[in-house]
């Protein structure tokens, strides 16, 4: 019996199978609003069979965009259209999450397929917020150094999200501390030299995270799942960075706070990076939380088989299976996977039943 296609029961919910769409920057909004692009991109792969299906990094407010063009959740106007997208995902099987974000130092940048450089404040761009004013590449204009009252604004920033969340009526939340974006920078030796109670030893850095992941908590419904991406490990081993020692730490931390599921990716944090890429690189990350800190993890990175999926998942490395780019070349892999690993119940929808091939 195939595992890839066996249910997952987190809090109230129980996923058809343990494909999961991961969160993809679109850069297709203005002002924040989704558009028909996110319903139909989103939406082709809620009929394609994902279990999950997660939003791009959603912009707690607009200073935490990556790019002007990111989708946001920081007015209530937001809300309508985002709820059109939930309720279309509902509808096909899959269940509706939402990966909210702050992009820190990273943001104010100009869409990938213009380059991607960071954007002039007063032009296209802002003035970007860091935990300390250090810029993410040479030649970069540096950050703000957060405030206290920075640091509450982003607090609040996130509560309301979390609100506007449930009413849009996303069923998992995901909190973005991984890729260099705001949360990971915090918990970061690398871009975190505050010598307040916000930097310095393990628990200051990782302290915004835990405050933000107690107040989500509290306020998103005890039945549904909650979820932090971290980046595991900052690739920098010749300097003091983020390690996956320090993730281990921190999963054990964030489980006892309520956290049901640790979406375990890596890097991001600095130019310098040396990540060993291959099919699966950030797995021996997910499968060290996995049975270090008992407690339900995803994996992601260069999964491309139905094999390779359904292998990870009977060596019990992890508990989820997020695809990125596997499911923009192709949206319907879960019925292909089905195909592959012999699961000849996996239901398609009824428009396409006459294509099933047995
Ligand atoms: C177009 C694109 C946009 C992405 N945007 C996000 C994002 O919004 N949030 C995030 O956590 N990761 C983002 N990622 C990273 C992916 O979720 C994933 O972790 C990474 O691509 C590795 O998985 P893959 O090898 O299956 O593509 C993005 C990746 C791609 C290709």
């Amino acid at each position: 019996m195939s595992l890839l296609f066996q249910p997952l029961q987190l809090q109230s919910l129980q996923t058809r199978n343990r494909i999961v769409v991961s969160p993809m920057c679109q850069y297709s909004s203005e002002e924040g609003f989704s558009t028909d692009w996110h319903l139909v991109h989103l939406g082709t792969r809620a009929v394609g069979g994902a279990g999950i299906v997660f939003t791009e990094a959603t912009a707690v407010s607009p200073e935490g965009r990556i790019s002007y063009a990111d989708l946001g959740i920081w007015k209530e106007e937001h809300i309508a259209g985002l709820a059109r997208i939930t309720a279309f995902i509902k509808g096909q099987g899959a269940i509706p999450a939402i990966q909210l974000a702050h992009a820190g130092r990273k943001a104010s940048r100009e869409v990938p397929w213009d380059g991607g450089a960071q954007t002039d404040v007063g032009g296209k761009g802002w003035e970007t917020f860091a935990p300390s004013a250090i810029p993410f590449a040479e030649g970069e204009r540096a950050p703000k150094e957060m405030s206290v009252a920075d640091i509450q604004k982003v607090k609040a920033d996130f509560r309301s999200a979390t609100e506007r969340a449930i009413a849009a009526g996303f069923q998992i939340l995901e909190i973005h501390s991984a890729h260099g974006y705001l949360l990971h920078s915090f918990c970061s030796p690398v871009s975190n030299e505050r010598t307040d109670e916000y930097g310095g030893s393990f628990e200051n850095r990782i302290r915004l995270l835990v405050e933000i992941t107690k107040e989500t908590r509290a306020l998103w419904p005890a039945e549904l799942p909650l979820f932090v991406r971290i980046s595991a490990d900052d690739w920098l081993p010749n300097r003091p960075s983020w390690t996956i020692e320090d993730s281990v730490k921190l999963a054990k931390i964030l489980k006892s706070i309520g956290v049901d599921v640790i979406d375990t990716s890596s890097a991001g944090i600095h130019p310098a990076q040396q990540i060993k890429v291959g099919a699966g690189y950030q797995l021996p990350f997910a499968a060290r939380i996995k049975k270090e800190v008992d407690i339900t993890t995803g994996t992601v990175g260069m999964i491309t088989t139905p094999e390779q999926a359904e292998t990870i998942l009977r060596m019990d490395q992890a508990d989820l299976i997020f695809l990125a780019r596997e499911f923009l070349r192709n949206p319907y892999f879960p019925y292909q996977a089905a195909k592959a690993v012999h699961e000849h119940g996996f239901k398609w929808p009824n428009q396409y039943a006459r294509a099933k091939q047995k």
